[in-house]
């Protein structure tokens, strides 16, 4: 949610404070700060706002040092204003803390601390930590990793915190649980540690992936250790990132949302490599091999995810009842970790998460993984919490996803999704050979169908300057493609603030109904397939009220032409295998109307891209 960024080593640590502010921005962007220590003095610059509006508050200021914290916001307890901006500094004026996460007992350590006489300036959680901390160090005459290993015991809830010490410019104090902190191992004994790699690439190639329960203590001159929180200590494991630099760029286009819209043929691929062969008629899945006859023995499938990944859920019901005949269960995660479910240990829990940090689908997966079942990731981020949790899984291989409304990593999660059905239904032998071998041959033409869908983007803007005012939209699907009428209202609405939602086109005469009048417009999926007469019909009940259809419909298509407003062709596809062709026009609607209303596409309001707070 929030991101953190900090360095120790012999370069300036402002400049490359604040270029990794602009690269974490995403996670959160209502306010932003930095701590540095200059000649003695701890430095704390923080405001409401993006991280270009504390670069024009610090300017001018005095920001030299080669020790420093960043922060940028994405607010939980008190609102985005200067105050509640990180760093947090203690009472002394010592330390000064940065956090992402949630205190849930900070209610309880507030009102001791006041008793021994703490002021407090925010109405954060966070404020708690730095306090605490400093106590502790003071009261016990403790060193700093002592003080805040003792401190984080007496705290209930999820952080990724970083400290730094105006007595000690050469160290800084780091811990994780629940959220994500990774250490970059640099030039000339330099570190960085940020809460993902983002920042860290331009850097250094070197990364350790703390775990949960870990410290990292970082000295000049010494380097780092990892602690666990029973003071011992571990060789950190340096890993090598995959990450790119050109992924976390816009590449010459205006936003990354379209950026990321238009990489889909290539994201598309980079999730079959290596995984579909044509030749040998098979879809291999290494991350999953060791655990693939549990997969083809489950009674059944429960898959877990929220949002976007959610709706990918969706289609992966769809998928594995079709192809694989295995019955599946679709949960929101949030909900299912709280309702005691029952699962089995013939369960596979398929979890699926674009940045593998949701705390709601970590919360899901350790519920199910204590229950005895077998949980199955899907995520794009590699080395995620959720990665590393599970007991097997496919990695996307998106690419790093920046914008905010997620876009590339829907497909690429469903690409992994029916590779995985397919693969267990022609294990299961409830896919026959014949149409296996078509849908794989389908499946490898699908990057260059989206290719096609792109071609049609002037088609599409046109479509959005027509209805960019509208105050409502109605999404309808059947089959395969309602979880993609879901995913289009997600879009619109996130980044355009219009009103909009999904629906299956023949649940619609049950309410929503109602609703359309000539000002409405209803995007319709309409294609070649098992449902297609059906939603014509559906399509005649909304042009009798005089709604305004918009229709996506396979090439050629006459019929829907004849009674639709505007029609968005797509090349045919088999019905599984048309939610990756129809989301894209859906996504370049959403992206259009919103940058014509002058949304901030990449960073819409209230949101933020890695969910780590319940
Ligand atoms: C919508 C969106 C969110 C995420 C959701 C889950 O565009 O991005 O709905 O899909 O917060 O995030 P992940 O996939 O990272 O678990």
């Amino acid at each position: 949610m929030c991101g953190i960024v900090a360095y120790l080593g012999d370069k300036q640590a402002y400049p490359i404070l604040v270029n990794g502010l602009h690269r974490l921005e995403y996670r959160g962007y209502d306010s932003a700060g930095v701590a540095l220590v200059t000649a003695g003095e701890l430095k704390v610059y923080k405001c409401q706002g993006k991280v270009a509006e504390l670069e024009a508050h610090v300017n001018g200021q005095d920001r030299s040092g080669t020790v420093g914290i960043g922060h940028t916001r994405w607010a939980t307890h008190g609102q985005p204003n200067d105050v509640n901006a990180h760093p947090h500094v203690s009472t002394s004026g010592d330390l000064a803390l940065i956090h992402n996460g949630i205190i849930e007992n900070y209610a309880a350590i507030k009102e001791e601390l006041l008793h021994r006489g703490h002021r407090f300036r925010s109405e954060t959680d966070t404020e708690v930590l730095v306090h605490l901390i400093d106590d502790i160090r003071s009261s016990e005459n403790m060193d700093l990793p002592n003080a805040v290993r003792l401190a984080l015991e007496s705290v209930v809830g999820a952080y990724a915190i970083v400290v730094l010490d105006r007595t000690n410019p050469d160290m800084l104090v780091a811990a994780r649980k629940s959220s994500p902190l990774v250490v970059g191992v640099g030039e000339n004994g330099e570190h960085f540690l940020a809460s993902d790699a983002t920042p860290i690439v331009e850097h250094t190639r070197n990364v350790v992936y703390l775990e949960d329960g870990e410290m990292a203590v970082i000295e000049r001159g010494k380097g780092l250790r990892v602690l666990n929180m029973r003071n011992q200590e571990k060789t950190p494991f340096v890993q090598e990132l995959e990450m790119h630099l050109e992924a976390l760029e816009k590449g010459g286009y205006d936003h990354f949302m379209l950026k990321e819209i238009f990489e889909q043929p290539r994201s598309i691929r980079d999730s079959m490599r290596g995984r579909l062969n044509l030749a040998q008629s098979e879809v291999v899945l290494g991350g999953i091999k060791d655990h693939e006859q549990r997969f083809v023995n489950a009674k059944r499938i429960i898959i877990v995810g929220c949002g976007t990944s959610w709706h990918a859920g969706l289609v992966g019901e769809y998928l594995f009842e079709d192809l694989a005949r295995i019955p599946v269960e679709v949960e929101y995660a949030s909900e299912f970790r709280y309702r005691d479910p029952i699962i089995h240990e013939e369960d596979i829990v398929l979890a699926i998460s674009q940045s593998g940090e949701t705390a709601d689908t970590l919360a899901a997966i350790e519920m199910a993984k204590s229950k005895g079942a077998t949980i199955i990731g899907i995520c794009n981020v590699v080395g995620s919490s959720i990665a590393r949790v599970t007991h097997a899984g496919s990695y996307t291989h998106a690419g790093p996803e920046i914008g905010v409304a997620s876009t590339k990593a829907f497909t690429a999660q469903v690409t992994v999704l029916t590779l995985m059905a397919l693969m267990i239904g022609q294990r299961r032998g409830t896919l026959a050979a014949s149409r296996f071998h078509q849908l794989i041959n389908e499946l490898d033409s699908i990057p260059a169908k989206v290719e096609k869908v792109l071609a049609n983007d002037a088609h599409i803007r046109y479509i959005a300057d027509i209805y960019r005012n509208a105050t409502n939209a109605l999404y309808l699907g059947r089959g395969y493609t309602f979880p993609v009428a879901l995913e289009g209202a997600l879009k619109l609405k996130e980044i355009s603030y219009i009103h909009a939602e999904g629906y299956p086109a023949a649940e619609m005469k049950h309410g929503p109904i109602a609703l359309i009048d000539e000002e409405m417009p209803v995007f319709v999926i309409a294609t070649k397939g098992a449902s297609y007469e059906k939603v014509v019909s559906n399509i005649q009940e909304v042009k009798a009220r005089k709604g305004k259809i918009i229709a996506i419909v396979t090439e050629g298509d006459t019929v829907v032409k004849g009674i639709a407003d505007h029609v968005i062709e797509i090349p045919g596809a088999p019905d599984c295998l048309v939610p990756l062709l129809s989301v894209v026009p859906l996504q370049l609607i959403s992206y259009h109307i919103a940058v014509m209303r002058g949304c901030n596409v990449d960073q819409p309001r209230n949101l933020a891209k890695s969910v780590t707070v319940e």
